[in-house]
């Protein structure tokens, strides 16, 4: 079949206000927009201005009452509990219309923020559904942040309620969340009134009287009631939710998603992007605190009509690396969204792929990866073994979906490795200089969106317009800057090759290493420290720490080392991954005294490098050098 994207790219192109009037046509609206696109509010402008509606009536009801109601909407495959179990739209539409109730009853109003702090159980998706029900702003914090990453975000988004479960399970490990929820609230300025605590058996918490609730009996009791609550009219432009990520400093943004253009933006791509039809299975196998999870396991597949997949497991080890091939095959996934680590765990536990083998993997027609960049070696390995289109894509939590893609609804375009493809309409890409000048095909710079975003990107930070301007506007005049460096070729192929900040994406997971240095530099004994991301085989990028130490300090340098890492642990969380540290006697700088960690980077990288001529002291770079290999740190 032969493309039809730069018809549909150049028909958006022509007309932008009509092509996404067009795919909100496929939306449910209690009133309709006064302007597609208001130019003259908010940051850069609003999409679908003075439009109402409801998302989880859109992902829900809307189902029901065009006949699918008895369609899974949602299966939970839960290895590690040894679960599955299938929600039916009607199933889960009740499900969220009681707990929406409950939400009620712990006195949430519209416009209320309720933080979401769960692993991956289906009460996680019925929790972000329930606010949207009735037009609270969710906030889901990943489990695997520590308590200090929770009350940031309980500080910055100031909650009614907290969502939580008592547990996680990770792997074989039972992760104790109600300890760290605790902790978080006890360490937080604004504290929420109430929280809802859902008892699993692998490790029931004990509940604060007058401030906890348990989630199951608070749902029992509306159900026995029939109490219900929703969907109630939210403008298009209100807030659906904040999910905060990693910026260049240890305060994360708060990026904020709006209703309209959300689920205009999303409907449109099951089709056009992943080429998806109602009623199928869509898994994407991330997890509800990144926002893979929000658009692609939440809101989405269930906007789509199509049936979403919570998967409570990993790729190796749950109990073997043909975990998802059990999975795809068990419910006859169409196609799988996961990050290209998934598949590097996969293939370093099954290089040939002999577990493929035993499942029956008919029913996959497409990969999608993204979250990192995927490297021609997984992508060919996937291609080699499954035997289906290999589609990378290349998105942020500040964008929602995808910038760059292979749009296989549209007709797939030829696959070009270690390109992301093109861009999606609505993005009007342009790799820009330092002086904010484009380049020509095949040169490298910034790649930027000309303003405005399309439908679905974030409309500023929560309660920061000014740092929203700031991260994303103030670079490039009329442009977001993506903080990704890259080239667009000849044929408008996209390429993304590093960020141009801090930022770094361990197993697909964005991190800031600036955040890093900020907790490291509290440890009394460390008198400077560079925190900087290396290659790591498995998950992309790993942090290493150098230390300097203070003068005098007598402690062994190992025993600083292990605690610095168990501060990282205990301030940022396990996800960050910081397990390399080293103490180091000096720090490569320039002459005005700027750490040269990009060349740090190269040297552990195994790169080419040069000695910067503004460098205060050259033989820095040998030591560090010496250093890292006597750590077996150079590749
Ligand atoms: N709750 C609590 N802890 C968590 C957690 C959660 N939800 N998720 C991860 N952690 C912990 C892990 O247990 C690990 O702890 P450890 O240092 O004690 O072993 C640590 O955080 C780092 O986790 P991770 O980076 O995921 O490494 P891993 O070795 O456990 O697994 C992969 C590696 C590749 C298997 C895993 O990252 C994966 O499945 N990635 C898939 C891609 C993905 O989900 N991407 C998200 C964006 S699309
Ligand atoms: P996150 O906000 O966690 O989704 O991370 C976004 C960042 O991950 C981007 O700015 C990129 O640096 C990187 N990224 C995501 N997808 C891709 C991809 N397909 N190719 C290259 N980099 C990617």
């Amino acid at each position: 079949m032969s493309s039809k994207y730069h018809e549909v790219y150049g028909a958006w192109q022509k007309d932008p206000e009509g092509f996404w009037a067009e795919a909100a046509a496929d939306i449910s609206w209690y009133k309709l927009w006064d302007k597609v696109i208001d130019p003259y509010t908010g940051q850069y402008g609003r999409w679908f201005a003075g439009a109402e509606c409801n998302t989880a009536y859109n992902c829900l009801d809307r189902h029901v009452e065009a006949g699918r109601g008895d369609q899974a909407a949602l299966i939970y495959d839960s290895p590690v509990t040894d679960t599955v179990r299938t929600y039916s739209y009607s199933e889960l539409t009740d499900e969220v219309a009681t707990l929406a109730a409950v939400l009620v009853d712990l006195g949430v109003k519209t416009g209320d923020r309720v933080i979401v702090y769960m692993p991956m159980i289906p009460e996680a998706v019925m929790a972000m559904m329930a606010c949207a029900r009735i037009g609270a702003i969710h906030s889901v914090v990943f489990g695997g942040f520590a308590a200090n990453e929770l009350a940031t975000r309980i500080d910055d988004a100031k909650p009614v309620a907290i969502l939580s479960a008592s547990c996680g399970i990770e792997g074989s490990r039972v992760i104790e969340y109600k300890p760290l929820l605790d902790k978080a609230i006890e360490l937080s300025q604004n504290k929420p009134t109430s929280c809802l605590v859902l008892q699993r058996p692998q490790a029931p918490a004990s509940l604060i009287s007058g401030r906890d609730y348990d989630w199951a009996e608070a749902v029992a009791h509306n159900k026995g009631k029939d109490r219900k609550a929703g969907p109630v009219a939210v403008k298009a432009t209100d807030p659906l939710y904040i999910l905060y990520t990693s910026g260049t400093t240890g305060q994360p943004k708060g990026v904020v998603r709006d209703n309209g253009g959300h689920m205009v933006a999303l409907k449109w791509t099951m089709t056009n992007l992943y080429g998806i039809k109602p009623g199928e299975v869509f898994w994407a196998a991330s997890d509800v605190g990144w926002v893979v999870g929000h658009s692609y396991i939440c809101y989405a597949p269930l906007l789509h009509g199509a049936t979403t997949l919570v998967y409570e497991g990993k790729p190796v080890g749950t109990p073997d690396p043909g975990a998802f091939w059990r999975v795809i095959s068990q419910h006859k996934v169409a196609a799988l969204f996961t990050a290209p680590t998934a598949f590097r765990a996969i293939k370093k536990e099954d290089p040939e792929g002999s577990f493929i083998g035993k499942y029956d993997m008919s029913s996959l027609r497409t990969l999608f990866l993204a979250g990192e960049r995927a490297d021609p070696d997984t992508i060919q390995w996937a291609e080699a073994k499954l035997k289906v289109p290999v589609i990378d894509h290349w998105w942020q939590t500040e964008t929602g979906w995808a910038i760059a893609g292979n749009p296989v609804g549209l007709g797939m375009l030829p696959v070009k490795y270690g390109s992301p493809t093109v861009a999606m309409p609505g993005y009007d890409l342009h790799i820009l200089d330092e002086a904010g000048k484009p380049v020509g095909p095949g040169e490298s710079g910034t790649i930027a969106v000309k303003l405005p975003l399309p439908p679905g990107c974030l409309p500023t930070l929560w309660g920061n317009d000014a740092r929203f301007r700031d991260s994303y506007l103030a670079h490039f005049s009329g442009y977001y800057s993506t903080s990704d460096a890259g080239f667009i070729d000849e044929d408008g192929y996209v390429y993304v090759m590093a960020r141009t900040d801090d930022v770094i994406n361990v197993a697909g997971h964005r991190l800031s290493t600036g955040q890093m240095e900020e907790v490291v530099a509290t440890h009394p004994d460390v008198a400077e420290c560079a925190v900087i991301g290396v290659a790591d085989q498995l998950k992309g990028q790993v942090p290493a720490g150098f230390l300097v130490l203070n003068a005098g300090v007598t402690k062994d340098a190992k025993e600083i080392e292990a605690e610095v890492v168990k501060l990282v642990r205990a301030e940022i969380g396990p996800v960050a991954a910081f397990k390399n540290v080293m103490v180091v006697n000096r720090l490569p700088k320039t002459r005005s005294g700027k750490i040269l960690r990009g060349t740090m980077r190269k040297i552990a990288d195994g790169e080419s490098w040069t000695t910067p001529a503004t460098i205060d002291d050259p033989a820095i770079l040998e030591e560090i050098k010496d250093v890292l290999s006597g750590r077996g740190m150079t590749s």
